[in-house]
């Protein structure tokens, strides 16, 4: 048999009273403000506020500095791709020619929008512009078909949507790019720094064989020694893929011949650019 016994209405009455008092006499030990052990603990817990704060604050000072360095890069990049684009699309037009020009990842198409404003040879070049974004396509789409509109430019463009993966997949045995041609020149700026080597080099191959003899294939990227790469990689987990000009050489489709491409590294804000002019003769093998 149990030894249990049922607690009196007394007895209950009796814990819950010493209960309350346990409670009491709880509330009356607790040290008061004043008291060295709380405004000790109070001093810690406002000084590790403040230290979150300081990393908060750095955080949005990186963020911003690596914010305006890309603007840089993009500017500066977008700058020297139209004055290659101009340099292209005069050289054809002097022979009476359009310029075909293909652009991989065109993002908002800035350096485009510069060229429509600024060249009158603008009139000569027929654009593909590729991006795997929707939004990106109508956005360029619209800024560009207004601004040609607006300057009565003759600039022909095309637009197609389609991803990196799906334009080396779609790649057939002729050499012609996604408007079933070969191109001038060909470029792609401010991708490579999100793709492998691997990827890289296939875009290149893929460039070099759609372009035509005599044409021009630009693609540029973020250097490695990038001044604020360790914070970027240590604070936000960011992992582009930077590379030097030996890095980026070797990406270089092995048919184009050693004396058609070059690197130029001298760009302030950290791109590299690869250049490779396709022999007049084909591989120049
Ligand atoms: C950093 S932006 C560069 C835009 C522009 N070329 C420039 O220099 O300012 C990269 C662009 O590539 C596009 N992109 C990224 N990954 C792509 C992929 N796998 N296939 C096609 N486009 C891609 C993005 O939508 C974006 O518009």
């Amino acid at each position: 048999m149990s030894g249990f016994k049922e607690p009196s209405f007394a007895d209950r009455q009796k814990a819950a009273q010493q209960a309350k008092q346990d409670i009491l006499n709880k509330f009356r030990a607790k040290p008061g403000p004043d008291d060295p052990e709380v405004k000790q603990r109070q001093a810690e817990r406002e000084a590790q506020a403040a230290a979150r704060a300081k990393v908060r604050e750095a955080r949005e000072a990186a963020k911003a500095e690596q914010k305006a360095r890309e603007a840089e890069a993009a500017a500066l990049a977008a700058a020297q791709v139209a004055r290659e684009k101009e340099e292209e699309t005069a050289r054809l037009a002097a022979h009476g020619k359009t310029a075909r020009i293909f652009n991989l990842g065109c993002g908002p198409a800035q350096e485009i929008q510069d060229f429509l404003v600024r060249y009158g040879v603008s009139d000569h070049a027929r654009f593909t512009l590729l991006d795997f974004n929707e939004e990106t396509i109508r956005f360029a789409t619209s800024i560009l078909s207004d601004l040609k509109n607006r300057h009565h430019r003759g600039t022909s463009l095309d637009f197609v949507k389609k991803s990196v993966g799906q334009v080396l997949k779609g790649r057939g045995r002729k050499a012609e790019g996604p408007g079933g041609a070969q191109y001038d020149f060909v470029y792609c700026a401010g991708l490579f720094d999100y793709l492998n080597d691997r990827i890289c080099k296939s875009v290149l191959t893929y460039f070099y064989d759609i372009v035509a003899p005599g044409g021009l294939v630009v693609a540029t990227n973020v250097e490695g020694q990038h001044p604020i790469r360790n914070i970027m990689e240590y604070m936000f987990e960011w992992h582009l893929v930077y590379r030097n000009s030996a890095e980026f050489a070797s990406l270089v489709p092995e048919r184009a011949p050693a004396d058609s491409f070059s690197i130029q590294t001298e760009d302030s804000a950290g791109n590299i650019f690869l250049e490779i002019r396709k022999p007049l003769n084909g591989n120049g093998s």
